[in-house]
């Protein structure tokens, strides 16, 4: 978060643009800064209210709705202490923790500016500020706070759902769009579907997801975990067995297939399959029939058959260990879950949404988290995926002391983040050039790659926004 003091870029820093709509509150007690900061919001086309005291802020947060907060810390006219500001921090976090404030320092009072972020503030600029990292700063903030608000929403429609006996799925980032439109298209077929992905990104809860949203959905949802079952076990637990049939078969038993009639059997850990067991599989898929063990009388099943594997199955066919005929029986349609790395933007929602499950659970008040434990949260690499975001918030949650959840609840530091690629750099270290970069990417990323709409939608024309990708090499 260092200051950067050189000269404003003369080249106009687009990457700076308010968001649609955005609502600025801007709050100082000086008119001439007042002024100066809403002339200079309002030209990049915030709406701006402004406050002249603490109780002039509460007052507008009471009665309208913000997208940020941007406020200097010191009211009393003799005192610099940023006391007033500091407790008003507070009262904003109680009111509303998901609206973001800037706080604005005098120069050099650093310690002003870390106590006010311990207490909340989610960023800060000093003063005299630079014009450009403040409207890079505003912006991001807005930005993060809109993902925010709209994982809460969605959190709560998705309990609703949930009540439908559908599981809740969390996937609000660009990245899953595609895939949450291939899984409603395909959900009421019978096609067999495989989804591949790294651990802990949601593949059971996908298929969870596929049966409950068919044809099928009244009828049982079976799973087979292949990577537990031995050879012996595996053909019996799949096709059942007869009494007599081997030592220990005292009585019939149905096996996973019949028990999926009319249904849905999930085969999990798919790639652990020997040769023979794949065979057996084979050959029930292909023609719908199957003997019990020690039985000769074949009988017919109707099942859909949803398959997860975190290996790569066409190495595995290249490499001699998975038979292709198989693999062509399972992935009529094959859904990618990509790691949670690559899709941030559903980081805040999952998180809250496993907040709320762990804080009931554990009957602990937890409003939320604070600042530092949402950048904590953006921040990690998270190579356990999603599951190791559940376990992480539910250490937090037991670990909480009061409202919110902190940084230090979450202990994020030691390990994981090296354990996989690194996160993405904070904003506040980045050059103008390189803030720019991202915006552009995260534009074209939200329009999937349609340059006309990520222009229009950055405030640009076609070719200046082409002039940019290739300045950027994009
Ligand atoms: N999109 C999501 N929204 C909410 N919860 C999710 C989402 N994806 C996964 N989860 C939760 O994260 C945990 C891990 O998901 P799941 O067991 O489906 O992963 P997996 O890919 O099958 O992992 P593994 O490869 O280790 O078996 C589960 O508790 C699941 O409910
Ligand atoms: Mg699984």
């Amino acid at each position: 978060m260092s200051v950067d003091r050189s000269h404003a870029p003369t080249r106009d820093a687009r990457a700076a643009d308010a968001p649609a709509r955005a609502r600025v509150l801007v709050a100082d007690d000086q008119p001439d800064v007042l002024e100066a900061l809403r002339l200079l919001l309002k030209g990049e086309g915030y709406q701006i209210e402004t406050a002249r005291s603490p109780a002039g802020i509460m007052a507008a947060l009471e009665t309208q709705d913000f997208d940020a907060v941007l406020m200097d810390l010191n009211y009393a006219r003799d005192t610099t202490s940023g006391r007033e500001g500091l407790d008003l921090l507070q009262q904003i976090q109680a009111v509303d923790w998901t609206l973001p404030v800037v706080v604005m320092t005098a120069w050099g009072s650093i310690d002003g500016a870390v106590e006010a972020m311990r207490r909340g503030a989610y960023d800060y600029i000093e003063k005299p500020w630079d014009n450009q990292r403040l409207l890079a700063t505003v912006r991001n903030q807005v930005e993060m706070a809109r993902a925010l608000r709209r994982g809460q929403r969605l959190e709560s429609e998705n309990a609703a759902l949930r009540h439908n006996g559908m599981p809740a799925m969390i996937a609000e980032s660009p990245r899953m769009r595609p895939v949450l439109e291939l899984m409603q298209r395909i959900a009421p077929s019978d096609a067999n579907v495989l989804v591949t992905g790294e651990h802990g990104t949601g593949k059971e809860l996908v298929a969870q997801w596929i049966h409950a949203a068919s044809a099928r959905a009244t009828r049982p949802l079976v799973t087979v975990n292949k990577g537990g079952l031995s050879e012996g076990v595996f053909e019996s637990e799949l096709f059942g067995h007869v009494k007599g049939a081997f030592t220990d078969a005292k009585a019939d038993r149905i096996g996973r297939f019949e028990l999926a009639d009319g249904g849905t059997l999930f085969l999990d850990e798919i790639s652990n399959m020997t040769p023979a067991q794949q065979a057996k599989l084979l050959r029930v898929l292909q023609t719908g029939e199957l003997e019990r063990v020690g039985s000769s009388r074949t009988r017919r099943v109707d099942v859909r058959v949803l398959s997860a594997t975190n290996a790569d199955l066409r190495a595995e066919v290249a490499a001699g260990r998975f038979r292709e005929d198989l693999l062509f029986r399972l992935n009529t349609i094959e859904i990618h879950l990509p790691p949670l790395r690559e899709r941030r933007e559903d980081v805040p929602p999952l998180a809250l949404h496993f907040l709320r499950r762990h804080a009931e659970r554990y009957r602990k008040q937890l409003a939320g988290f604070d600042a530092s434990a949402m950048q904590a949260l953006l921040d990690h690499a998270w190579p356990g995926n999603i599951r190791e975001l559940d376990h992480a918030i539910e250490r937090a949650v037991l670990l909480a002391q009061g409202e919110l959840v902190r940084a230090a609840d979450l202990a994020l530091r030691a390990g994981g983040a090296s354990a996989g690629p690194a996160g993405p750099p904070r904003i506040e270290e980045m050059t103008l050039e390189e803030v720019e970069r991202v915006v552009i990417q995260k534009a074209l990323a939200r329009f999937d790659g349609n340059v006309s709409h990520a222009a229009r939608a950055l405030g640009l024309s076609r070719s200046a926004l082409y002039r940019r990708l290739g300045a950027h090499g994009l």
